[in-house]
C-alpha cells in the first residue's frame, strides 16, 4: 500500500489528490474493520446531529495553512473544513489507514466537492516531512490508534513550531464507572474498531514536552461508556530536538517552562 491513490480512492480531477510519498517508511499493517466502518455513521448520527457540532466548529475554527486530519474515518470533519478550503484557506490531507473508513471519506469529499489529499499511512509513522502541517486535527482516534505515543511523537514532528494540535478526544472515567469501563474494554475494543476506553489522553497530552498547552476542557459529553471527553488545543514549541526522548530531560524541560511561567505571573 503507500500513500499512492487508488482509484477507489479517486484522482485529482475527482478532488482528491494522493498523498506525500515523502521516502519516510510505515508500516502497512493497518486496521480493517469493515463491520464497524460500515455501522459508523448511522450509530453516529444522532450524536453527530446533537453532540458533536460545537466540538467539530470548535477544532475547525478559522483554519489556514496546511491541516492533517489524523484517523479522519467517515470524514465527519470534512463539512466543517469546506469553506476554509474553498476560500483558498486551507489544505487538507486526510489520514486514514482503514480502507473501509477511507473509502467513505473519499466519498464524503467528491459528495462535497472538495479538494483533499489522502494519506492511507499510520499516525505512528507519518509518511511526511518535518514540520509540514499548520494544523493537526484528532478527533476521537487517540482512543484508537495502537501506539498512542508514537503518534504524539509523530504529530511533534510534523508539525512546524508554532502549529497546533486540536482535538477531541474520549478519555477514562474516575471511580466506579472507570471499574466498569475496564471491565467492558475487551469486549467494547473487538466491536468498536480497537477502540480503547480506559485512556488517560488528556495527561498524555500536557505531560509532552514538545507542546504547551493552549486549552484543555474535560467536557461531559458522550454516553457510558463512551465519556468524558478532553478537547483542547496543544502548540507545537519553537524547538523539539533537544527535547528528545530521555524522560529525565523532558523533566528538566518541563521543570524550566514551568518557572519560567510562573516567575512571568509574578512580574
Ligand atoms: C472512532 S474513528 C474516528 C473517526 C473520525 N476522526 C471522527 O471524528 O469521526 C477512529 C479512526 O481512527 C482510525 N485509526 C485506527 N488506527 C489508526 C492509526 N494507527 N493511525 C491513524 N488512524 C487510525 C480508524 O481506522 C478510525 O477510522
Amino acid at each position: 500500500m503507500g500513500t499512492a491513490t487508488t482509484n477507489e480512492e479517486g484522482s485529482v480531477e475527482g478532488g482528491v489528490a494522493d498523498g506525500d510519498a515523502s521516502g519516510h517508511d510505515h508500516d502497512t499493517e493497518g486496521p480493517a474493520h469493515p463491520w464497524f466502518a460500515r455501522l459508523y455513521d448511522p450509530v453516529m448520527r444522532a450524536s453527530e446531529a446533537k453532540l458533536f457540532p460545537p466540538h467539530r466548529e470548535y477544532l475547525a475554527r478559522d483554519l489556514s495553512g496546511d491541516v492533517l486530519d489524523l484517523g479522519a474515518g467517515t470524514g465527519a470533519m470534512l463539512p466543517y473544513y469546506e469553506t476554509a478550503i474553498q476560500s483558498g484557506e486551507a489544505t487538507i490531507t486526510v489520514l486514514e489507514p482503514d480502507p473501509h473508513m477511507r473509502k467513505q471519506a473519499v466519498a464524503e469529499a467528491r459528495r462535497l466537492d472538495i479538494d483533499v489529499r489522502v494519506s492511507d499511512a499510520r499516525a505512528e509513522s507519518l509518511p511526511f516531512p518535518d514540520d509540514s502541517f499548520d494544523v493537526v486535527v484528532a478527533s476521537m482516534v487517540f482512543c484508537t490508534i495502537p501506539d498512542p505515543a508514537a503518534a504524539l511523537d509523530e504529530v511533534a514532528r510534523v508539525l512546524r513550531p508554532g502549529g497546533e494540535l486540536r482535538f477531541l478526544e474520549h478519555v477514562a472515567e474516575e471511580g466506579w464507572r472507570r471499574l466498569a469501563q475496564r471491565a467492558l474494554a475487551p469486549l467494547w475494543s473487538r466491536f468498536a474498531g480497537g477502540c480503547r476506553l480506559t485512556r488517560r489522553t488528556g495527561d498524555q497530552f500536557s505531560d509532552h514536552a514538545a507542546f504547551t498547552v493552549l486549552d484543555i476542557q474535560r467536557q461531559h459529553l458522550g454516553v457510558f461508556p463512551v465519556r468524558p471527553f478532553v478537547r483542547g488545543t496543544l502548540e507545537r514549541r519553537d524547538s523539539i530536538e533537544e527535547f528528545g526522548a530521555d524522560p529525565s530531560v523532558r523533566e528538566r524541560v518541563r521543570e524550566a517552562v514551568d518557572a519560567a511561567r510562573s516567575r512571568l505571573e509574578r512580574s
